[in-house]
């Protein structure tokens, strides 16, 4: 048998595209090809790439050029784009980096095995289809190595939302939900594999409307059917709409134990005004009431969101309702970014605001929510928590994992494995993370 080639895989963007490298990863193994950490030592380089702003879009370019002198000296490298960018930009991508051997679209990775076989007559393969059939099921099983205490599932891709600012209806097509069994097929094959927190993925997660017994399952239904999944000990679900916040999802959020009291709702403005341009379909108060629900049924949820400054036309005043909102729900943690242009979006075309106030209201911003996030992560001193352990620190002896409400927590631990979960007396806060100490029995 001839030695297996060597797959490197550099993963931009989302969580989402973290487990999309995986699988990836995985279907090419069926092709004959192991990972490598080590891009110099690769026969196939895969970036899988990010298109939500025009930074990140920017980044793989010159990501790509720097593989020239890898290329030369080996001219059988091959060199692919796969995700957002792939799937935004097509043949482009080719056109404007030659070096460019394999352009993939978030929808069609599964094909990627006869793409690289394509590759090996010498051509050059493109797909960016949204095929009838769906690669969850095209994908081969996944391979049966133990794995770390954590994982990404996805359970819902795209988005019928069009927000005015966004390509993800775009890149990754409209809504599509897996089917139930399927989820919680996997699901028990990760708890097998030694996984104990699932995070449920999806652009639209809350949307998720999956098929299951009896009917449409909705994201609640979902949670509640993992729940009884033994050995599964945590479930996580980003990233959700304020408006698919259902009552079923808030109820499970007061009564269901194995669910996080962790939220990521993002709301983008805390200005009526730019959320109507914005197209996000609700208010700062509509918004404002989810979270009074959500913190009625657990009150010690920890909230997160994501903002953008400098959208088209915000004014001061606009601004300062986002602040307002912002001092109104207090973040445990928040993404903050200036608005970036994206081509094909109904944004694009609207007159810009100056780039110096776009970057001073996001110096503002951010250091509203790094003042929440400090606040809150003081206020966990002297708490009990319960941790997941994931991995040694940089300390001997020291173990890091997450709290139930996501925190970095570093603890002297010698006797603590990846993968346990111990009760946690948090004694420090500094400025990633929290210290403490286990608690005995
Ligand atoms: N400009 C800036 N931020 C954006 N986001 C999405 N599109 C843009 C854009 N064009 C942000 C939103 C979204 C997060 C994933 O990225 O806040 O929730
Ligand atoms: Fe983009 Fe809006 Fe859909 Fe989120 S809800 S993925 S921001 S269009």
């Amino acid at each position: 048998m001839s030695a297996p080639k060597k797959l490197f895989i550099k993963t931009y963007g989302c969580q989402m595209n973290v487990y999309d490298s995986e699988r990836m990863a995985e279907t090419m193994g069926g092709a004959g090809y192991v990972e490598t950490q080590n891009v110099n030592d690769a026969d196939m380089i895969l970036l899988n790439t990010c298109h939500i702003r025009e930074k990140a879009a920017e980044k793989v370019y010159s990501e790509l050029g720097r593989f020239r002198d890898l290329k030369d000296a080996r001219p059988d490298l091959k060199i692919g784009v796969a995700g957002c960018v792939a799937q935004a930009e097509g043949e482009e991508i080719m056109r404007r980096q030659p070096l460019v051997d394999l352009v993939v679209g978030p929808q069609s990775y599964h094909r990627l095995p006869e793409m690289e076989a394509k590759l090996a007559t010498g051509q050059k393969a493109l797909d960016t289809d949204f095929p009838e059939e769906d690669k969850f099921e095209k994908l081969k099983a996944r391979p049966k190595a133990k794995r770390g205490p954590t994982a990404f599932l996805t359970v819902q891709e795209g988005c019928d939302k069009f927000c005015a600012f966004c390509v993800v209806p775009y890149t990754r097509g409209s809504e599509v939900s897996r089917p139930a069994d399927r989820i919680l097929d996997e699901a028990r094959d990760l708890v097998e594999r030694g996984v104990r927190e699932i995070t449920l993925l999806g652009q639209n997660v809350n949307a998720y409307h999956g098929a299951g017994e009896g009917g449409d399952w909705s994201l609640a239904r979902l949670i509640w059917a993992l729940s009884d999944v033994d050995g599964l000990e945590r479930i996580r679900f980003t990233t959700s709409h304020p408006n698919d916040m259902s009552d079923d999802l808030i109820e499970a959020h007061g009564s269901c134990a194995k669910l996080m009291p962790y939220l990521h709702l993002p709301v983008q403005s805390g200005s009526d005004r730019i959320l109507k341009r914005m197209n996000r379909k609700h208010t700062a108060e509509s918004y404002l009431k989810v979270i009074e629900r959500i913190r009625a049924a657990r009150p010690d949820i920890l909230l997160s969101g994501d903002f953008i400054v400098g959208f088209p036309e915000e004014t001061d005043a606009d601004f300062e309702d986002t602040l307002r909102l912002i001092e109104a729900v207090g973040y445990g943690t928040a993404y903050s970014f200036k608005y970036s242009t994206r081509p094909g979006t109904p944004a694009a075309n609207r007159p810009q605001i100056d780039v110096d106030v776009a970057d001073d209201r996001l110096r503002r911003l951010q250091a509203l929510l790094t003042r929440q996030q400090q606040q809150i992560q003081q206020s966990m001193v002297g708490r009990e928590v319960s941790v997941l352990f994931e991995k040694p620190g940089r300390q001997p002896g020291q173990m890091v994992g997450k709290s139930e409400y996501l925190h970095a927590v570093h603890v002297v631990a010698p006797d603590v494995r990846p993968g346990d979960i111990a009760r946690v007396r948090i004694t420090e806060s500094s400025t990633n993370s929290l210290a403490g100490a286990l608690i005995a029995d």
